[in-house]
């Protein structure tokens, strides 16, 4: 039996692909291995949304190379949105590898397999949805549907259109048939996944048209989902019927992930993100009418070029004016080929760090003053496994995206309600609550 070894990089979307990629090395006989040096075949599935991620990659690459010069025979494969950006050049600059594809081309991968081919092969076209190909699951009470690829949005800084192509929508019917084939396997959490999730449906046939809010419906009404995400939206697409879908349907969680990426009017057009602050505030304004506990979390972006002192001060009022319950914060990062990369005006990297530093403070100050709301709540856990820093404590995710350590008796995939003690900026602690505890169940 052949043996295969896959290291992925980047978002949840590269995730959700190697799943599907181990789900179709599976279907050809190949085994996972948990070390490189046993592989026969060796696989990069990669990331390429800023210049650290491409750095981190060529790291293992070089590793890749060794292997490679010990036993010729052994394969090496590199898909995803770097491979997608720098095309047929893989080859040029890594010449020991044998297959490159792009995050719409996994099938060929097994053509390539199976094949006789000892010359190198590249595969980037783009084309719509890359098959039915069954995902070997990470976890298996957890699962990702993939309901549009590509993006049509023309953001300045971001690679990803160029990587993914234009946005096509999956049909409705079959991602519930998904849903349903999910939640039939013990799937209780369920990721909608896609570049601009409430973009969703637009580019469907006139007659088969779904908007993104019915979909959720649909989706909230196949038995046996307990809990429903989705990522990531675009505050542009962000319509009432979304937000007040999570206040209505029973399996929507109270999260939502709206990248703010500038607090600043004039950056977010620099930006091309066609919404201002003000109404990005208005969509806040309108989650916290509707949805009042719900999470808030953001993507943003700091040292974009042309940024100056107060527009970056901008960013930081509206960081102190929302109260994420988290951000994901960024340093601008050039990218081949994306029209922010040639902006006059690129600031230096002390100027970048200073203001991340500064970005940094303010989100997890407002972090920790949002996440102590929950002390002394009782809240709904779905169990992971055991706690990564106590292996006598158990850890699981709350509706609101938390993760909580806890005291307690339960199984991965387990719903259960825990107690929450304390809460620091990324976690809460607690202890299973009684009533749900090993002897009761
Ligand atoms: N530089 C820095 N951050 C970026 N992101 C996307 N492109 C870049 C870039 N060139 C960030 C955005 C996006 C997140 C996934 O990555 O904040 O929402
Ligand atoms: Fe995901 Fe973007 Fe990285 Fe591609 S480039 S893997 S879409 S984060």
């Amino acid at each position: 039996m052949k043996r295969y070894h896959l290291t992925t990089f980047g978002c949840q979307m590269n995730e959700h692909d190697s799943e599907r990629m181990k789900g179709m090395l599976d279907s050809l006989g190949y085994a996972e291995v948990e070390r490189r040096d046993d592989a026969d075949l060796i696989l990069f599935n990669t990331c390429s949304i800023r210049e650290s991620a491409d750095n981190r990659f060529v790291g293992h690459l070089g590793e890749a190379k060794r292997l490679k010069a010990e036993d010729p025979e052994r394969v090496v494969g590199v898909g995803g949105c770097w491979s997608q950006s720098v095309k047929e050049k893989v080859f040029e600059r890594f010449p020991f590898v044998d297959v490159a594809f792009g995050p719409g081309q996994i099938p060929k991968l097994a053509e390539f397999l199976t094949s006789d081919s000892l010359t190198a092969q590249g595969y980037f076209e783009f084309e719509s949805f890359p098959g039915h190909l069954p995902p070997k699951r990470a976890r298996a009470f957890q699962g990702w549907v993939q309901i549009s690829v590509g993006c049509n949005c023309v953001c300045s800084y971001c690679i990803v259109p160029s990587t993914r192509g234009r946005e096509v929508s999956r049909p409705a019917g079959d991602l519930v048939a998904e849903v349903e084939r999910l939640a039939a396997d013990g799937v209780r959490e369920v990721t909608l996944l896609g570049q601009n999730v409430n973009a969703y449906g637009r580019d469907l046939p006139r007659g088969s048209k779904v908007t993104f809010a019915e979909l959720l419906g649909m989706v909230d009404a196949v038995e046996g989902v307990e809990r429903l995400r989705y990522t990531s939206p675009h505050p542009k697409d962000m319509r009432e019927d979304v937000v007040r879908a999570h206040a209505e349907l029973s399996s929507l969680c109270e999260h939502i992930h709206l990248p703010l990426q500038s607090g600043s009017t004039r950056v977010l057009k620099a930006m091309r993100r066609t919404y201002d602050r003000g109404r990005y505030l208005d969509r806040v304004a309108l989650i916290r009418e509707l949805v009042p506990d719900c999470a808030i979390t953001t993507d943003i972006i700091v040292g974009f070029p042309g940024e100056t002192e107060a527009e970056f001060e901008e960013t930081l009022e509206v960081v102190e004016e929302v109260r994420y319950d988290s951000a994901f914060t960024f340093v601008f990062s050039p990218r081949r080929g994306t029209e922010a990369a040639d902006l006059p005006d690129q600031l230096s990297h002390p100027v970048k760090r200073e203001r991340m530093e500064r970005l940094v403070e303010a989100v997890q100050r407002r972090a920790h003053e949002r996440s102590q709301r929950f002390v002394g709540r009782t809240v709904e856990v779905l169990v992971e496994g055991p706690s990564r820093t106590d292996a006598s404590r158990l850890r699981g995710r709350t509706r609101h995206n938390k993760a909580v350590n806890f005291e307690g008796a339960a199984e991965p995939g387990e719903l259960t309600l825990v107690d929450v003690a304390s809460a620091t900026s990324q976690t809460l602690a607690g202890v299973q609550h009684a009533g749900r505890t090993l002897a009761a169940a």
